[in-house]
This record gives C-alpha cells, sequence and structure tokens, in this order.
C-alpha cells in the first residue's frame, strides 16, 4: 500500500477476547487469537497512521511503530478506548469483547462443593456503541461474526450501533476467521447520503484483508 494513505491520521484499534474473572484464579473468555486486530494495526501503520492498539491476553507480538496498551476485562478495555479516542480519526473495535462478567468477582479462590453452583452474569458496557455515540466520533469501524443471516445481521449492527462501516465474516466456516491465518468478509458502508453500500473481500490473509479494509476507509474519510 502508498505509505501515505493515512498519514497525519490516529487509529485506535481494540483486539484480542477479554477475561472476565470469576475469582483469582477462573475467568471467563473466548477463543479470539487477536490475529485481525493484530494485522489492521500493522497494515495502518504502513500506510503511514499513528497507531493505538488496545489488546486483549493474547499471544502476540506488537507489530513495529504501534503504540500497544495491554488490558484484560472489558472493563478495562472500555477505559482504555475511551481515553484514547479523544484525538482519533478511526476506531477499529475488531475485539471479542465479553458480552457478560460475574456479577461479583470472589476475593478468595471459590471451594468446590458436590452440590452445583451459579455464577449471575451482568452485561458489559458496548465499547463499540459507546465510542459511536460520542459527540466527536472518529469514523468508527465494527466487526460481526455471525454462523448464520451474516448480511441481515451486519446490516442491522450498522445502523444499531450506528456504525460508519462494518466488516462481517461467517465463522460457520471453520477455515477461517479466529485463530486462522486467512478471512473472508463482506463490508459494508454508509455513504455521506446514508445509502449502505458493500462490498465483498475474497479470502485471503488477514493482513490483505486488514488493508482492504483500511484503503476503503481512507478512501471515505477523504
Ligand atoms: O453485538 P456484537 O458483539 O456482535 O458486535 C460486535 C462488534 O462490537 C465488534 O466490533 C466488537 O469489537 C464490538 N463490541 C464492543 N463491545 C462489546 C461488544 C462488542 O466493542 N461489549
Amino acid at each position: 500500500p502508498q505509505a501515505t494513505e493515512l498519514s497525519g491520521k490516529h487509529i485506535v484499534i481494540t483486539a484480542g477476547p477479554t477475561r472476565e474473572a470469576i475469582d483469582p484464579v477462573r475467568y471467563l473468555s473466548n477463543h479470539s487469537s487477536g490475529k485481525m486486530g493484530f494485522a489492521l494495526a500493522a497494515a495502518a501503520q504502513r500506510m503511514g497512521a499513528q497507531v493505538t492498539l488496545i489488546a486483549g491476553p493474547v499471544n502476540l507480538a506488537t507489530p513495529a511503530g504501534v503504540l500497544r496498551v495491554d488490558v484484560v476485562s472489558a472493563a478495562e478495555m472500555h477505559t482504555a478506548a475511551l481515553q484514547a479516542v479523544e484525538n482519533a480519526d478511526i476506531f477499529i473495535g475488531c475485539a471479542a469483547v465479553a458480552d457478560y462478567r460475574p456479577e461479583q468477582v470472589a476475593d478468595n479462590k471459590i471451594k468446590k462443593s458436590n452440590d452445583g453452583m451459579q455464577i449471575t452474569l451482568v452485561r458489559n458496557p458496548d465499547i463499540l456503541a459507546d465510542v459511536a455515540a460520542l459527540k466527536k466520533a472518529p469514523f468508527t469501524i465494527g466487526f460481526a461474526a455471525e454462523t448464520n443471516d451474516v448480511a441481515h445481521y451486519a446490516q442491522d449492527k450498522l445502523a444499531r450501533k450506528k456504525l460508519n462501516m462494518i466488516a462481517a465474516n461467517d465463522v460457520s466456516d471453520t477455515s477461517i476467521g479466529f485463530n486462522s491465518e486467512d478471512n473472508a468478509m463482506v463490508l459494508f458502508w454508509r455513504e455521506a447520503n446514508n445509502t449502505v453500500q458493500q462490498q465483498a473481500l475474497a479470502r485471503a490473509s488477514k493482513s490483505a484483508i486488514a488493508q482492504q479494509i483500511l484503503q476503503q476507509a481512507a478512501k471515505l474519510l477523504s
């Protein structure tokens, strides 16, 4: 890509899973590897942007020239993201944020008994929707991982969360997405006149997909 396509732009990206503590040794989480978000950070940096990468717990090296902020829980990611977007041009919510967290975090390791147990869960904040709702919201891009009716749910999310763009993928195809090196997506975005356009991104490396998403965003921003 041209090294100047995003020069002068500050991009904030969330990546990876979050962990929601149950007690000091246990948590709820998901299988997100963080690879797509890290690929976006590396591509944005190559295209000349200043990049802040807010990462949940992942096993990935920080891309060169990227400012990385490590977080664990959704609440921490929410705080870090809202702080980082204050002077951002683009926000990309690529993290697989846990939708719920245990209402109580036990101070000590919970002991097992012969009975079952119940954990009450409460909703986490929606980081992407909260960023998009800011008065001075950056150009906001979300991700939608769906197992069915991908286009329908993605466009619903675009409208409901007031996003500028959404990248949707079908996670029922286990050869792409999550821990895979490749991805395939459909991009939906809102034009200035509010009509929704779409473009299919054929199966390619997460790095190539990241570049195409950012090129489309750069086009819409200019
Ligand atoms: O509603 P759903 O979780 O499917 O939306 C996915 C999109 O929203 C992703 O871009 C994800 O990063 C973002 N999200 C978020 N905070 C949440 C839940 C999802 O930023 N609590």
